[in-house]
């Protein structure tokens, strides 16, 4: 009785009743977060050429978008800013202008959508001349000046009307100098989701392509984690729970399930992963030359992130919920 003949798993699939009641659901649409790029100027929903079905949106449009995705379900934004070119400088010192495109982007929908999750992105790139994601010292982002300039964009974002910040720089004792500036300034409910586990990857390519914030020299190898280097990476997480982070993140998502798995294995955080722009891309990019159905790769990528442990999907399908997941 210990094998075949008599044991025949073709028997548990055998239908698709029994393979629904067997098989681990689709993600509902409350897990998902979808990332939203937001510029300056009125009616605008620019194209993204390397992200088909993503926008850069000017504030009002913003808010057209998000309505039908909200309809489907879909409660939470994780928002990036484009400023006006001429408002960068070496330091990004206008990433926390009160009046910035992310701070009026925020109070935009908070007060169209008072329930909808507003969390943002809080890093310099987009808002310095050179593309880097902090001010720049003799050979590298010099760390502790930069932590001051986050802390304060943090800020910003909650006075504006932030439920969430998620900061993305990778400087050391970010989360730790953002913690205490939120509670300097009495926001003691704000989550803090950190990219706890970013790694220097070349998945990015299409959201700076989107953002406009590739570095124009070098890379973010000093201070994005090695991915050869995986004890580096899960320090990286440890470190930002002492700090007070609330979430945890692995980003990118679909080559790092293992980190997903020991991450959600090793800590009893909330943890999202971050499904990056080619990852998008690379799924669309299969379809359209016919290579492969863009749903079904999009289900199946999607179920081994929520299998490998994500709670929380930051994901650029959140707006095509209905499209990719619903029969
Ligand atoms: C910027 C930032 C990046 C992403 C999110 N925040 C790019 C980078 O670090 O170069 C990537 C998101 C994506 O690829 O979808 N700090
Ligand atoms: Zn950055």
């Amino acid at each position: 009785m210990n094998g075949y003949p008599d044991v025949r798993l073709r028997r548990l699939r055998r239908t698709p009743a029994l393979r629904a009641m067997l098989g681990q659901p689709l993600p509902g649409p409350e897990r998902f977060m979808w990332p939203v790029f937001v510029r300056e100027g009125e009616g605008m929903a620019e194209s993204i050429a390397s992200m088909p079905g993503q926008y850069r949106y000017s504030i009002d449009r913003l808010v057209e978008a998000v309505r039908p995705v909200l309809v489907s379900g879909v409660r939470s934004v994780l928002v990036f800013g484009l400023p006006d070119p001429a408002e960068k400088d070496p330091i990004g010192t206008a990433a926390a202008d009160a009046n910035g495109i992310v701070q009026r982007a925020v109070r935009a929908l908070k007060q169209a959508f008072p329930d909808l999750l507003v969390f943002t992105d809080v890093c310099l790139c987009a808002y310095t001349t050179h593309g880097h994601c902090g001010s720049l010292g003799e050979c590298d982002v010099d760390n502790d000046p930069t932590l001051g300039t986050l802390a304060q964009t943090a800020v910003s974002h909650v006075q504006a009307g932030a439920d969430g910040v998620a900061p993305s720089a990778m400087m050391d004792g970010q989360v730790k100098a953002i913690r205490a500036a939120l509670a300097d300034s009495g926001h003691t409910d704000t989550i803090l989701m950190s990219y706890s586990t970013k790694f220097a990857s070349a998945m990015y390519g299409p959201f700076r392509d989107a953002e406009q914030s590739a570095p124009g020299k070098g890379d973010r190898q000093g201070y994005q984690a090695p991915y050869a280097d995986l004890n580096q990476a899960l320090r990286e997480s440890e470190l930002d729970v002492q700090e007070g982070a609330d979430i945890l993140m692995v980003k990118p998502a679909l080559f790092y399930l293992d980190m997903i798995a020991r991450i959600r294995a090793a800590h009893n955080l909330p943890l999202a992963v971050y499904n990056v722009s080619g990852e998008y891309a690379m799924h669309i990019a299969m379809a359209e030359r016919g290579w492969g159905d863009l749903r079904a790769m999009v289900r199946e990528s999607t179920t081994a992130l929520v299998r490998a442990g994500a709670d929380i999907l930051i994901s650029y399908w959140a707006n095509r919920y209905e499209e990719m997941f619903v029969d």
